[in-house]
């Protein structure tokens, strides 16, 4: 007899999005002449750089080429892309890797998922509710013990920090679903708290590319102390129009342990590397030549045009959904902006509504956890026209 992992019986029976996109996809089919406006799961809309599209065409050239075709990559990623990481993204913060720590992936859902395959499954997880539904469903999938750390309008969407120790704690900044970001100082907490409680910090800077001020930290490692204590991941996705593409990347230092059941301190740069070894082959050359040219100054001014773009778009809404007297956090450092919503009506209510009188599409926040009860989050990843749109139509739904 072939026994399931009862685990997965605990989660609910959908991921969040595909929940979400099986109501859009029943009431397009009721109403096919409906153009409905998605301003929910967050898929970018501006096609990939021309950088990246000329590179890739380069790559795919060479692929089919005998004299420069290449098979199997190197499953850590190629030289070529970790450079460019390293140069650009960590070097000008004061932060200096080395090439072994830094892995280059299919995206950085995959490696959240997979992140705790090299962890027990007794250790303690903590995470923000609301949170990034991957991070909860993979610690539950392997029955691990998750304390939620409520973020709302009266802690102004940052966590307490936990009072008591936690193994693991997930930390996403700039935040999804929320948009909130965390000033150096609350950062340094979490890092301090790791340190003292022996705990690791799984930091997700997927939306970095998106943060405007400049005091705000773009990567844990500018916290001294969080090599010891800190992977971080990081993705091409939102920051370059990846989404179909995938390409994320996880950086895990050398210098950070942690232990056995009989307390022995082992390398987790040696187990990750063990564990993509053995269940990765690698992110396609063709993929990495794309994500290396964002890094060339041409691709640098192009991916930050499309961020302006989208940064617009959140400035655009915010104002309006303000103006309609709704509460906005995010948008600011964010793609994401995070609405509460009247008390009259619970968040999947609210999608309904929203889906059946304007054909819009927002995600709501209970399936960001029960914190996220009372709100909704919007992306300002569509068309600039889409999102205009989508606020008249919203203007119009009186709850
Ligand atoms: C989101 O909408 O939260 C993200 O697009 C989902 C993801 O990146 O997996």
């Amino acid at each position: 007899m072939t026994l399931i992992n009862e685990n997965f019986l605990n989660l609910t029976n959908n991921y969040l999005f595909s929940d979400v996109a099986n109501k859009v996809k029943a009431y397009k089919a009721c109403h096919p002449s409906a153009e409905v406006i998605s301003l929910g799961i967050g898929d970018v809309t501006q096609p990939l750089p021309l950088v990246s599209v000329d590179a890739m065409k380069q790559a795919v050239e060479e692929m089919g080429c005998p004299k420069t075709f290449r098979g199997y990559g190197p499953e850590q990623g190629y030289d070529f892309l970790i450079d460019a990481i390293i140069r650009n993204d960590y070097l000008p913060r004061g932060i200096k890797l080395k090439p072994n720590e830094v892995f280059i992936s299919d995206g950085a859902k995959s490696d959240c998922g997979n992140i705790g395959d090299i962890f027990d499954s007794c250790n303690s997880v903590g995470m923000t509710d609301p949170v990034y539904p991957v991070y909860a469903d993979s610690n539950m999938m392997c029955g691990r013990t998750i304390t939620y750390l409520p973020c709302n309008i009266a802690n102004d969407f940052v966590p307490s920090l936990p009072d008591k120790k936690l193994d693991i704690i997930y930390l996403c900044y700039p935040n999804n679903p929320t948009g909130t970001v965390l000033t150096k100082a609350e950062l340094k907490r979490w890092v301090d708290y790791a340190l003292l409680n022996d705990s690791l910090i799984i930091y997700d800077g997927a939306y970095e590319a998106y943060i405007q001020e400049p005091q705000i930290p773009h990567s844990i490692y500018e916290i001294d102390g969080a090599t010891l204590c800190a992977i971080e991941l990081r993705s091409f996705s939102k920051t370059a129009g990846f989404t179909g593409v995938r390409c994320g990347y996880t950086v895990v230092p050398e210098e950070l342990t942690a232990s056995t059941r009989h307390g022995e301190r082992i390398s987790l740069n040696h187990l990750w590397n063990r564990r993509q070894c053995t269940k990765f082959n690698g992110t396609s050359y063709i993929t990495q030549r794309g994500a290396e040219a964002i890094y060339t100054p041409e691709g640098q001014k192009q991916v930050k045009q499309v961020i302006g773009y989208y940064m617009q778009n959140a400035r655009l809404m915010k104002d309006s959904l303000i103006d309609m007297g709704y509460r906005v956090a995010g948008g600011e450092n964010a793609p994401y902006l995070w609405v509460k919503i009247p008390d009259s009506v619970s968040s999947w209510q609210f999608f309904d509504r929203m889906l059946n009188e304007a054909q819009v599409v927002v995600t709501p926040g209970l399936g960001f956890g029960a914190s996220g009860d009372g709100y909704i989050r919007l992306t300002a990843f569509g068309q600039q026209e889409d999102c205009l749109k989508a606020m008249r139509r919203m203007k119009h739904v009186k709850m």
